[in-house]
């Protein structure tokens, strides 16, 4: 026998057990966005490499050294993509939705970075992103908020908290950047190597660092929300202004500054106890300079992306497995005829809304209930020819201590309704 082939490391395949719930969660998605105005976008897995680097930033992690990128037959350099928001922006200007337009969209699709896989990062991982263009108020900001809170409260989430930041505009970062910098210069015996170098580079990523060892000296660290312009500090007092009215609740955290450098003003991630180190399930900000950035007319603009993986892994930690894809009943055809009239039955069952699993393997009682049990089925229906001749069918329940019922075959899908129902 030659070797197995395996999957690439951190590329998960995603079997049928499990998609249940992942179909759950998308039809959940799809409705709460259709209620709040938006329309979905489909946009491709490969854009230039230049789109990312021009978007997301140089001297990110995800594009210094995360992305798939190669050179294509025409010597091109094209990139998997790390993320949505780039794409839709490059979508939306090459298709001219964006200019003097609002629009309201949403993507759902395989994302790759070249991360280290552990328990909720992979390298091809799943988002479903929302981004808004054309409004520059502190309103979007909020109904982008208000809108993944309904998805957690319809898709029955608890256990996750919102974080708040505000990294203001362009000219007052850059401020900021030099207070940071005088800041840690006069802290550098305590920087670590990756600290030193984003000193140079990217100096609101050291807020960022997971090492211990730095706890102290950022904590103390000036933060940029003492140090915003008038404008945006109060687009923030609005922001929260209007999540208060709303009744969600939040917590401002100075430190949240994001890995991708196109954010301005609101930044927010949704994070859940549940999750463990890679504890953000959902996280997004305003980019009002991007558009323009990308070619494009100065459009304000702003969305997030929520993690499936870890939004699928939260629903089973928190055991809601109520849709897990498995049939709702399983017939078990004793004889001939039963056989024969088994799988109409399981027609007429399917055309009342019940999900049916039909035996078609055969054998004796108890290997077909063995079967019945396996599918994970709520009910089996037991189905023998001389029942059948006096239209007579017999329930059992698989889970739940229930007697063993003969009923009429005319009755069966509401008897079935109405127990699945209890
Ligand atoms: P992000 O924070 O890079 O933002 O990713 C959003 C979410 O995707 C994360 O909170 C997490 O749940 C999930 N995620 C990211 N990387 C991984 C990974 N390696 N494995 C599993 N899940 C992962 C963005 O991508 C922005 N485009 C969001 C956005 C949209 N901002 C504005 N509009």
């Amino acid at each position: 026998m030659s070797r197995a082939i395996q999957a690439i490391r951190g590329m998960n395949d995603l079997l049928p057990d499990v998609l249940g719930l992942w179909q759950r969660v998308e039809q959940c998605a799809a409705g709460t966005l259709r209620a709040y105005g938006y329309r979905e976008i489909r946009l491709p897995l490969l854009e230039k490499t230049e789109l990312y680097v021009r978007s997301i930033g140089q001297v990110t992690d995800i594009v210094e050294k995360e992305m798939y990128t190669f050179d294509d037959r025409n010597g091109e350099s094209l990139s998997l993509r790390p993320e949505g928001t780039a794409g839709c922006v490059r979508a939306g200007i090459e298709n001219g939705l964006l200019h003097n337009q609002i629009q309201r969209l949403w993507y759902a699709g395989p994302m790759f970075r070249h991360e280290r896989p552990q328990r909720g990062r992979y390298r091809q991982f799943h988002q479903i992103g929302v981004e808004a263009f054309g409004m520059s108020g502190p309103e979007l900001d909020a109904e982008l908020i208000l809108m993944s809170a309904r998805l957690w409260r319809e898709l029955d989430v608890h256990d996750v908290a919102l974080q708040i930041n505000s990294l203001g505009t362009p000219d007052c970062r850059a401020r900021y950047r030099k207070l940071l910098v005088d800041y840690f210069e006069a802290h550098r015996s305590v920087l670590d190597e990756d600290s030193l170098r984003r000193l140079q580079t990217n100096p609101l990523r050291i807020l960022d660092s997971k090492n211990p060892a730095l706890q102290g000296v950022i904590e103390h660290a000036p933060s940029l929300v003492d140090h915003l312009d008038a404008e945006s500090a109060g687009h923030f007092a609005r922001l929260c202004a209007l999540l208060d009215d709303a009744g969600v609740k939040y917590a401002v955290n100075p430190r949240l500054v994001r890995g991708l450098d196109y954010y301005t003003r609101t930044v927010f991630e949704w994070v859940s106890a549940a999750l463990g180190a890679q504890a953000t399930v959902c996280a997004g900000g305003r980019y009002d300079g991007l558009v323009e950035q990308l070619g494009g007319r100065a459009t304000p603009a702003a969305g997030f992306a929520l993690g499936m993986e870890r939004l699928v892994e939260i629903l089973v930690e928190q055991k809601s497995l109520a849709c897990t894809g498995v049939p709702q009943l399983y017939l078990v055809l004793l004889g001939e005829v039963a056989q024969r009239r088994g799988a109409l039955l399981a027609e007429r069952l399917r055309d009342d809304g019940l999900f049916v699993e039909c035996d078609a393997a055969g054998g004796s009682l108890k290997s077909q209930l063995r079967r019945a049990d396996r599918s994970g089925a709520a009910y089996a229906v037991l189905i023998g020819d001389a029942e059948l001749s006096a239209g007579l069918v017999s329930i059992k329940a698989l889970r739940v201590d229930e007697v063993q019922e003969q009923i009429s075959e005319l009755n069966l899908a509401q008897v079935l309704k109405q127990r699945l129902a209890r």
